[in-house]
């Protein structure tokens, strides 16, 4: 009997240390190390965990790092960890010398195959995108468990039936294992729907691109600071740009403003927030205070008014806390209803709060937990219906101005904050079960009642 097509996938697949990413032994000290860019992890040599680690910067059968897996629990949680921190790879042999190379962007994707091969016709998802890295073409989505690259020209070859809708031959083959593995991605499919149609959201290709990729949440970009790039030794980059023609105009001198509004605070006390203090920040800043009809395509629809500017006028960003040290208010994740002016339990998820907790203190580089992180969302419909194109662009100037709004309100309410940039979607959604096309978090703002008092309260 013939193997099933799935044992015959995993035959083909090996894992292993990505490029950049290896297994160092130091003799004299007699330690092992694994060493990724910057970073280090010591790797103890027991319970097998060297040799599984040998194993897969050498490469190793899919199968057999599975079965290895299986038996050994530390070695699982070191497969975990490497895999979570993108430093393994998969390799697909669809000819004895010739494979694709599978990328997780997810921290537990492994591969799976169906027990049948393909035998439909397959196209390219609409938003499947394909882009040259060195000498291998990477095929990739907005939302993607995985980035595959192929080399050139083999590879290449057998992606250019997918435009039009190639079929695999129904049988073991290298075609049949590639096409599954892009079949379980959502990379092509069997419905070729209209190659310009969109999303339900409405954004467009660039715009949910910039959305993912510009977030924390599954892709396998670096996101934060990297410092890459600096020039060495030329002008200052930050030195205020200086004009050389003709003679500067010497503006009138103002009195400088005694404490500014609008500093970043990033360690806190550890009293509690009191629920005065939330209800007159949040209606200082996002509660509606008033409504207005607009004609809207011929039909009047009521409009609320907030006390920020928003372009489009829509006020398409919803506002959720998640309260980890707020007087009378039990550990969770909130709904402002800018209407009302009151909150809705979304989530009691102590793990997912927990996470979100870290990424927030870690992306401001803080000690201690914030007692709030506001996240603000967008609802894409509101303003895809009114724009096109430039859309994503208005709702991040949006999330900007809310900003600077509620920088400046703190103060007046005994509160100190930062405004975050990158907080992580997957986590929203997971948080509140909405579809990341539908809303999506688009910035974050921590807020915590600071060591010193605030230089002075707003009237
Ligand atoms: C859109 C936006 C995103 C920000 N993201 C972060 C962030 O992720 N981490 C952080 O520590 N500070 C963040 N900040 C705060 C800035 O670093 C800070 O405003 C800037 O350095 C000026 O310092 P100041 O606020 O003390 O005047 C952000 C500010 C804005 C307006």
């Amino acid at each position: 009997m013939s193997l099933p097509f799935n044992a015959y996938c995993f035959d083909r697949t090996r894992v292993r240390l990505r490029k950049g990413v290896s297994l160092d032994r130091d003799e004299g000290l007699g330690t092992n190390t694994i060493r990724a860019r910057n970073l280090e992890f010591p790797l103890q040599d027991r319970n097998g965990l060297l040799e599984f680690a040998a194993l897969l910067a050498d490469g190793v059968g899919l199968a057999q790092a599975l079965s290895l897996t299986s038996a050994n629990e530390r070695a699982l949680a070191l497969f975990k960890g490497i895999l979570m921190r993108g430093f393994a790879e998969y390799a697909m042999y669809y000819a004895p010398d010739e494979y694709i190379r599978v990328i997780p962007n997810t921290g537990d994707y492994i591969p799976e195959f169906p027990a049948e091969p393909p035998h439909a016709q397959y196209a390219l998802v609409p938003d499947a995108f394909l882009k040259r890295a060195g000498n291998e073409w990477v095929l990739l989505a907005p939302k993607c468990r995985a980035e595959v690259l192929f080399p050139f020209p083999s590879g290449f070859e057998m992606l250019s039936g997918l435009a039009e809708g190639g079929s695999p031959p129904c049988e073991h083959s290298g075609r049949a294992l590639v096409y599954a593995t892009l079949a379980s991605l959502g990379l092509i499919e069997t419905r070729f729907g209209d190659a310009e149609s969109q999303p339900q959201t409405g954004l467009q290709f660039h715009e949910l691109l910039f959305h993912r990729l510009s977030r924390k949440g599954d892709h396998g970009q670096a996101s934060g600071a990297t410092f890459a790039g600096l020039p060495k030794g030329g002008e200052n980059p930050f030195s205020t740009r200086v004009w050389k023609a003709g003679q500067p105009i010497i503006l009138p001198d103002v009195p400088p403003i005694e404490k500014p509004y609008g500093k970043s605070i990033r360690e806190f006390s550890d009293r509690p927030i009191s629920l005065s203090q939330l209800g007159r920040l949040l209606s200082m800043t996002v509660m509606a205070t008033d409504s207005t009809t607009n004609l809207i395509d011929g039909v009047p629809i009521e409009v609320p008014q907030k006390p920020y500017p928003s372009g489009g006028g829509l006020y398409e960003i919803e506002v959720y806390l998640a309260a980890y040290n707020v007087a009378g208010l039990p550990v969770g994740f909130y709904h402002y209803n800018s209407t009302k002016h009151c909150l809705s339990t979304v989530s009691n998820d102590e793990a997912k709060l927990r996470r979100l907790a870290i990424i927030s203190r870690t992306t401001m580089g803080a000690r201690s937990d914030p007692a709030t992180v506001i996240v603000l969302s967008a609802r894409f419909q509101r303003m895809t219906w009114k724009y096109r194109s430039l859309t994503y662009s208005v709702i991040l100037k949006n999330v900007g101005v809310l900003m600077k709004t509620i920088y400046d309100a703190l103060p007046g309410c005994g509160l100190g904050g930062c405004a975050l940039g990158s907080g992580n979607i997957d986590l929203f959604e997971e948080l509140t079960g909405l579809d990341w096309l539908e809303e999506s978090s688009v910035g974050e703002f921590v807020i915590g009642v600071p060591e010193q008092p605030q230089e002075r309260e707003k009237g």
